[in-house]
């Protein structure tokens, strides 16, 4: 994330066509519209196109435009995006989504900068900068086939992958805070350290935004300190005991280890949570596990843990 953010402002500064790429809810939307509303192009349309939710027959028409009676229904002439976003900015939501069969065109428009309506003739100069998202690997995809390599290449130029929040736990606490300044009537409202560690500790599939969701839950129903028994099952029963538990429950049932090697790594891997958590403090650690001292140094000895 930093050395997204160090980059970002020269990005923004840019002309350069964008490639955002990360999981649901990881913030794509947002550094998009962060890029644009810092850009030389502020002053004109920000065009949001969410192209996993336009049927692909309309899709063409809605983005290129068409002239009167291109089709039965048109009546009137119509602009399409790329001209609604003159001077703009245009941001290409789940490009991944692109109908193959009109990648060509907006390859054409891409490189010529220029529109042709839908049953048009003359060619409109667009000037428009491109930003674009996908969730899945566009490589991937092309080289299966399911997207244009020179489409790809074009859109490409920069490219930032943003790192799902449970590569970047560091940040989790923070955007808490955020969320809780903006949802909760209470402004001096807690977390407790145990539900502060087991929010830090759970994957959050949906990223941001199911964090988002679930800060709002919290801030409306817990008054002055959130505690565990706030927080939802999947959180609770995310705890690091819970992913270790599961996870030698597997090594026995499916890897067929034996019940010493699984009390074994069982052993291990807590210590070394416990471990991490005390940042390296052995009489914290100890104390954590419930042990004493001497029974935390011979354990560590035993499995040459450092
Ligand atoms: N770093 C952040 N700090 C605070 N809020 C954030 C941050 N990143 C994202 N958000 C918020 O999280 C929510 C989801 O972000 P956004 O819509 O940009 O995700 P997305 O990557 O576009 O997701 P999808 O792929 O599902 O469309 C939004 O409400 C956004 O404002
Ligand atoms: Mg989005």
């Amino acid at each position: 994330m930093r050395s997204i953010l160090l980059r970002i402002d020269t990005i923004a500064a840019s002309d350069s066509s964008v490639l955002l790429i990360g999981e649901t809810g990881v913030g794509k939307e947002l550094i998009a519209e962060y890029i644009h509303r810092t850009s030389p192009r502020s002053a004109r349309p920000l065009v949001k196109v969410g192209l996993a939710s336009l049927p692909p027959e309309l899709l063409e028409s809605e983005l290129f435009g068409h002239e009167r009676g291109a089709y039965t229904s048109a009546s009137s002439d119509k602009k399409g995006l790329f001209e609604l976003a003159e001077g703009g900015t245009i941001f290409l939501d789940d490009i991944d989504d692109f109908p193959l069969a009109l990648q060509s065109k907006l390859l054409r428009v891409l490189e010529s900068r220029e529109v042709m309506r839908v049953g048009g003739t003359t060619p409109i100069a667009i000037d428009v900068r491109l930003i674009t998202a996908t969730k899945v690997d566009l490589k991937e995809l092309a080289s299966r086939n399911h997207f244009r390599p020179d489409l790809y290449y074009r859109i490409n130029v920069v490219p930032l992958v943003i790192p799902p929040l449970r590569d970047r736990r560091d940040d989790i606490p923070p955007i808490i805070t955020h969320f809780l300044n903006r949802y909760a009537n209470n402004p001096n409202i807690k977390v407790a350290d145990d539900a502060m560690h087991a929010l830090t500790n759970y994957s959050w599939p949906g990223n941001i935004r199911e964090l988002r969701n679930i800060v709002q839950q919290m801030a409306l129903f817990a008054n002055g300190e959130i505690c565990m028994k706030d927080l939802p099952n999947e959180i609770r029963e995310d705890s690091p005991l819970e992913v270790i538990v599961k996870a030698c429950n597997r090594c026995f049932t499916e890897e067929n280890m034996s019940f010493d090697q699984v009390v074994a790594c069982l052993e291990v891997n807590l210590l070394r949570q416990a471990l991490r958590q005390a940042t390296g403090n052995r009489t914290q650690a100890a104390k954590t596990l419930g042990m004493s001292l001497s029974t935390l140094r011979d354990k560590l000895k035993k499995y040459n843990i450092e």
